[in-house]
């Protein structure tokens, strides 16, 4: 089979698509010479607290900050528990450590990946203070169980929604349910600006202003500081890509689930695990198939230059950097999932064609 040439995401076929719009927008902000904050990133900022159905959306400059500044602004800190999953992004636990705070993992559900309201309430202790869902690949946690045990523990939820932008389950918005939703704006993520970005939703007016200011250098007015805060400011640029692709999110997100379909429905027959889509409305950041051959699939996928993915090879408890709170920590969903998970190419622009022919490539592997 000749090359295929298929990368995991393609930005530049959608930058081309959005040519105009980004070239204009990006012009307009040269234009103004206003460069952090300003009109453009608050304009930014009502527009997607629209779209996700929350009263306030404070950016930031990246998914990791919008999670540490949540936890913060919730007042989490030292000698608190956060429990959260260990099958995500290390940036997810990252944000635990930066408050000073100890990350609690609990086992994934084998086939969302995703934490549930059972897990949780397994792992609660009296220093439990907030939980931290991460919508993995795009799949929403089943967030309604969760809440009501959070209501009644008093715990907070910062939603991790950094590859959920769009996502809905039970007919809101993923970001829309927790305390706050943390989103990242990396430029690969399904809204992705052209360069870091983050943004906090919330409906609370009280932690939408210590957002605000925690992310200015904890200025509550003019050169008056109440709290070590960060810098951690959207800049110009990036809100006037977002903007525009913000425009066309519904599209690029259903986009990627006619790949999933097809990806589906091609491999239906073949001895690999598909993508749950047993809770709301998936996104697809990634596809994510089980295979017991992740090795020769991967081979076979690399011969014929389709790029492939392990999201993730080893799961949080077993890193290094977390090792000193994981002593005797066994999550078996989360270890089975990390040594099965495959992530093949998926994106708006990839043509169904694309799609039926990497599935060909993975049923000759198989
Ligand atoms: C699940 C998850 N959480 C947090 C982050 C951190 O986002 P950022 O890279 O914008 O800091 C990422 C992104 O890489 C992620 O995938």
């Amino acid at each position: 089979m000749s090359c295929l040439n298929v990368p995991m995401v393609d930005l530049h076929r959608q930058y081309l698509h959005l040519k105009a719009e980004i070239d204009a927008a990006i012009h307009g902000v040269l234009d103004s010479t206003q460069f952090v904050l300003g009109p453009e990133v608050e304009a930014f900022e009502q527009e997607a607290a629209a779209y996700l159905g929350t009263r306030f959306a404070v950016s930031c400059a990246s998914g990791t900050d919008a999670l540490t500044l949540s936890l913060r602004a919730v007042d989490i800190g030292p000698g608190d528990e956060v429990i959260t999953t260990p099958f995500t992004f290390v940036a997810t636990a990252e944000a635990i450590r930066h408050v000073g705070a100890v990350p609690v993992f609990v086992d994934i559900d084998p086939d969302t990946f995703n934490l549930t309201a059972e897990g949780i309430q397994r792992a609660l202790s009296p220093r439990t203070r907030a939980v931290i869902p991460v919508h993995l690949f795009g799949q929403p946690v089943d967030m309604e169980p969760l809440m009501r045990l959070a209501g009644a523990r008093g715990l907070a939820v910062i939603e991790d929604c950094a590859q959920a932008f769009g996502a809905h389950v039970h007919g809101r918005r993923v970001g829309s349910f927790g305390t706050t939703g943390a989103f990242s704006f990396f430029p690969s993520k399904n809204l992705g600006a052209y360069g870091d970005g983050g943004l906090v939703a919330t409906d609370d007016a009280a932690l939408a202003e210590r957002l605000r200011s925690l992310r200015n250098h904890g200025t509550a007015a003019p050169y008056t500081h109440t709290e070590v805060g960060f810098n951690s400011r959207l800049d110009a640029m990036q809100a006037a890509v977002l903007r525009v692709k913000l425009r066309h999110i519904e599209r690029f997100n259903a986009r990627r689930r006619a790949v999933a379909d097809r990806y589906d429905a091609a491999l239906a027959h073949l001895p690999v695990t598909r993508p749950a889509r047993r809770t709301g409305h998936h996104v697809f950041h990634q596809y994510t198939i089980l295979t017991e051959r992740r090795d020769a699939l991967r081979e076979a996928l690399r011969e014929a230059g389709v790029a492939s993915a392990v999201y993730y090879p080893v799961p949080l408890h077993r890193q290094p950097v977390f090792e000193s709170f994981c002593r005797d920590v066994h999550l078996p969903n989360a270890e089975a999932v990390a040594e099965r998970c495959l992530s093949l190419p998926i994106y708006p622009e990839l043509a169904p064609e694309t799609v039926d022919r990497i599935c060909e490539v993975v049923a000759q592997a198989l």
